[in-house]
């Protein structure tokens, strides 16, 4: 669904410390994929933990469009009844995907080796983003593609009847690309390998491995070299989602600067793929501990206890870490400005192109409210002098991470700090202001 409300504007106080426990919502990257592989099965897929926010509730209504039965159990608890690889039928309706780019990419993979049309759409932040990146590879099956200027939303696909297996050397770092050139090779024959120079989040291959298919990953001097082999049967499987790193990264944040706070975080995803943030932090003097790891669902995950911790220092991080907390670099350069000295985020152009230009939202943002920001095309740069003025009304451009990073700002700032439009926070992240409130954070 698209966010068509009025706009939600939302403001930040300076808050007493911050206690309690937060339990964050499950993996939205997780969450999209255990309902788009549940529908590619063929029999019942069982899910725990699932985000019941707007994007990937967009895609358990295309899962339905395409043939699927999805049916809501309880809070988090849903079930997929699949028809099987190469069982999508065509939707009668336009695919609207709401804010999602993962979400949209995901599915036009998996339907792209189906002799079916499906048309795609979004909403204003979504139909900017390129589908290029997508689309290019898909054709390469044998599918037909048209698109509006720019290869933008909306796009059509006339899924191929007689697809061919694809190896495909991915130009940029994300797993986007990569999960929607997998999923479209699940319905061609032979093997379809994806060779990614970076490594990016691996949940599609760790999944698609957990529901039987046959996918092998090695490092070579070119990258990851990801193999799978075409028209396995899938099997449904019980899908437990853990809790999503990059929403425990808000909380986290404002743990670590507003004075006195004593956070718990339970059941957060540790994976390797997406820990990026949390090395950065220790580097940057944080102080947070991870308790209790255990595997759940495939997934490592910890318990994480954050305490304030006031004498945070600026670090540079490299690029090659950039892949690994790409949708974190928002809330970083909010705490690095609450640090002392500079840090610097290399490798971040991705930003670019995220719900909004990251990097120009928060460079923007940031220094109306009083901090020393730079950036290049592909750097941000933040002086932190550990403390911000606050004050002013941030624009969010309807970027989820862009409204929760500066309400989280104005928990720790001088003055308050406002968001034009908290409405896209339910995209990711719906129980944000109960979770945050009963923390003792000061929103409204
Ligand atoms: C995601 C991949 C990343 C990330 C997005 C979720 C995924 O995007 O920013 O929020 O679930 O595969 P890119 O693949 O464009 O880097």
């Amino acid at each position: 669904m698209s966010h068509s409300a009025e706009p939600l504007p939302m403001t930040a106080r300076r808050s007493g410390a911050l206690k309690g426990e937060a339990r964050v919502p499950g993996d939205k990257s997780i969450s999209h994929r255990a309902l788009i592989l549940g529908a590619l099965s063929v029999g019942e897929t069982h899910i725990t933990g699932l985000l019941e926010g707007q994007d990937v509730l967009d895609t358990a209504k295309a899962m339905q469009a395409f043939g699927a039965r999805v049916e809501r159990l309880g809070e988090g608890e849903w079930k997929v009844n699949g028809v099987g690889v190469g069982g999508f039928a065509e939707p009668e309706g336009v695919i609207d995907c709401g804010n999602s780019g993962t979400g949209v990419r995901l599915i036009m993979g998996a339907m792209a080796t189906t002799p079916i049309t499906a048309t795609f759409t979004g909403d204003a932040s979504l139909s900017r983003r390129p589908m290029g990146r997508v689309t290019d590879p898909l054709e390469l099956f044998g599918c037909e593609i048209t698109s509006r200027e720019g290869k933008r939303l909306p796009v059509t696909i006339k899924g191929a009847a007689d697809p061919v297996p694809v190896r495909y050397k991915t130009p940029v770092a994300s797993a986007q690309i990569k999960s929607a050139v997998l999923l479209a090779g699940l319905n061609a024959p032979g093997q379809t390998v994806v060779i990614e120079a970076e490594p990016t989040r691996d949940h599609t291959e760790r999944m698609l491995a957990g529901f039987g298919a046959s996918i092998t990953t090695e490092v070579t001097d070119e990258g990851r070299v990801i193999t799978l082999t075409g028209r396995p049967d899938l099997k449904p499987q019980p899908v437990a989602v853990p809790r999503d790193p990059s929403s425990a990264a808000f909380p986290v944040a404002a743990a670590l600067i507003v004075p006195g706070s004593e956070i718990r975080v339970p059941g957060v995803s540790r994976n390797p793929t997406r820990d990026g943030l949390y090395v950065t932090l220790l580097e940057m003097g944080a102080d947070i501990t991870f308790e209790n790891p255990r595997e759940e669902g495939g997934e490592p995950v910890a318990d994480l206890l954050v305490r304030y911790s006031p004498a945070l220092k600026g670090v540079t991080v490299p690029t090659e870490r950039a892949a690994s907390m790409i949708d974190e670099f928002p809330i970083l350069s909010v705490i690095a400005a609450f640090a002392e000295g500079t840090t610097v985020m290399q490798g971040v152009h991705e930003l670019r192109v995220k719900e909004s230009d990251r990097i120009d939202a928060m460079v923007v943002g940031l220094r109306a409210n009083g901090a020393h920001v730079e950036d290049t095309e592909d750097t941000m740069t933040v002086h932190g002098t550990g403390h911000l003025t606050g004050g002013a009304v941030a624009v969010t451009h309807l970027d989820h991470r862009i409204a929760m990073s500066f309400l989280v700002a104005g928990l720790a700032s001088d003055q308050m700090i406002s968001v034009d439009d908290g409405g896209p926070i339910a995209t990711s992240f719906p129980d944000f202001l109960p979770l945050m409130r009963a923390l003792g954070a000061q929103i409204d």
